[in-house]
């Protein structure tokens, strides 16, 4: 560290050396996130309430009150009326969080997940030193009823579904899992799905491929929806759902110097920008604002799939959420030499596939220009 600081301008030479350097979702380039730009009314709000830090709620009422109206906003696309929990930074709190609660809950180690499962649950599994149970997924890369049957055993402690798969946008069965897994407790991880899904079934997008997924399936004890990623807020947001308030004091710790009597997320001071800008997009989008977005983001998908067939490419699947998935032999290669063209694109490891993922900021015209790279990156190898 320098001993006299630097004038603001030699900071901002180095700022902007840095941003050039960053690949920006308005380029055009990025088609392998779950992220994207966040909505400007987003951007605005989150520098409003940097000040405000949840780990401290009691010198920020208004902050908690914003906070409570996003669990229960979230909780009215998620179908539970009076849902508890947190804006937390992303999926992978939300996972681990909802995995601590299980395993003090039942005093049991072993978790049950389907092989499609994000990794944040396998960093949960190490720090929390429980027992892995992968599940096989059947010919729809949805979790396998039958693997799982035959998995169930009275050392569970949490059996976790994924609504919106993070490779292909998969839905498990969830009805189906829930009459299988009786009263252990049932986690859906909907970090993606959270804000897809409820708007595709508003529009009947995927009636008779998509059962009920969410609280409606009464086993259902934690769910997990980020803003940050189709809600078009600022990261971190990540919301946790509890369908009871029990659970939660398996998380409460005493902060006796703080101003309230005890703490219950993992992280301590927590970013407040984030909350204030999920609330803040919510509110102005509202569900159309939601459904016109998802809309766009599926008629782009059908759109990629066209151009993606044209090239002699199957997909994997037919698309249910704005994931697109196409087998190929060699998906690293291809996927490095895209980005040696400036086009970040993704791939699937089972089975072997390019993947794109069709956020609001992939439109038509990118998905042409990708295309014309594509095209030619696969006649090379
Ligand atoms: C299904 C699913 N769960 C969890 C996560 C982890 O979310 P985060 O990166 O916000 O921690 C992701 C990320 O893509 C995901 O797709």
């Amino acid at each position: 560290m320098e001993r006299a600081g630097l004038s603001k301008r030699e900071v901002e030479d180095l700022l902007n050396r840095f941003e050039q350097t960053n690949i920006g979702f308005d380029s055009g380039k990025i088609f392998g996130s779950m992220c994207t730009s966040p909505h400007p009314f987003a951007l605005e709000v989150h520098s409003r309430f940097h000040e405000s830090n949840l780990g401290n709620p009691g010198l920020y009422p208004g902050t908690v009150e914003m906070e409570r109206s996003v669990i229960s906003m979230v909780g009215d696309l998620l179908n539970l009326s009076e849902p508890y929990g947190h804006v937390l930074s992303g999926g992978t709190e939300a996972n681990i969080t909802a995995m601590y609660t299980a395993k003090k809950r039942s005093g049991k180690r072993s978790v049950l997940y389907p092989r499609s499962s994000h990794f944040s649950v396998l960093k949960a599994v190490r720090l929390l030193d429980m027992n892995p149970i992968p599940v096989d997924l059947d010919e729809n890369f949805r979790m396998d009823l039958g693997d799982l049957e035959s998995k169930m055993d009275d050392s569970l402690a949490m059996v976790i579904a994924v609504a919106g798969t993070t490779e292909l946008g998969a839905v498990d069965p969830i009805s189906e899992i829930s009459d299988i897994v009786g009263d252990v407790d049932l986690h859906v991880d909907s970090a993606f799905g959270g804000f897809v899904l409820p708007f595709l079934e508003e529009m009947n997008m995927v009636e008779g491929r998509v059962g009920p997924w969410d609280f409606r399936v009464d086993s259902v004890t934690t769910m997990s929806t980020d803003p940050h990623k189709m809600g078009l807020a600022t990261i971190p947001s990540g919301c946790l759902l509890f369908r009871e308030p029990h659970p939660l004091r398996h998380l409460a710790v005493e902060s006796p110097y703080l101003t309230s009597p005890k703490a219950y997320t993992l992280a301590g001071t927590r970013d407040s920008g984030a909350v204030a800008s999920t609330f803040a997009t919510m509110k102005h989008l509202g569900r159309e604002g939601y459904c016109k977005l998802v809309k766009r983001c599926m008629d782009n998908t059908q759109y990629l799939g066209t151009r993606l067939l044209e090239l002699g490419l199957q997909t994997v699947m037919d698309p249910v959420m704005n994931i697109i998935a196409v087998h190929h032999e060699e998906p690293q290669i291809v996927q490095n030499k895209m980005a040696q063209r400036d086009f970040h694109i993704s791939k699937v490891c089972e089975p072997s596939a390019l993947r794109f993922v069709v956020m609001p900021h992939v439109g038509s015209e990118p998905i042409d220009r990708m295309i014309e790279a594509l095209e030619q990156v696969l006649k090379d190898i």
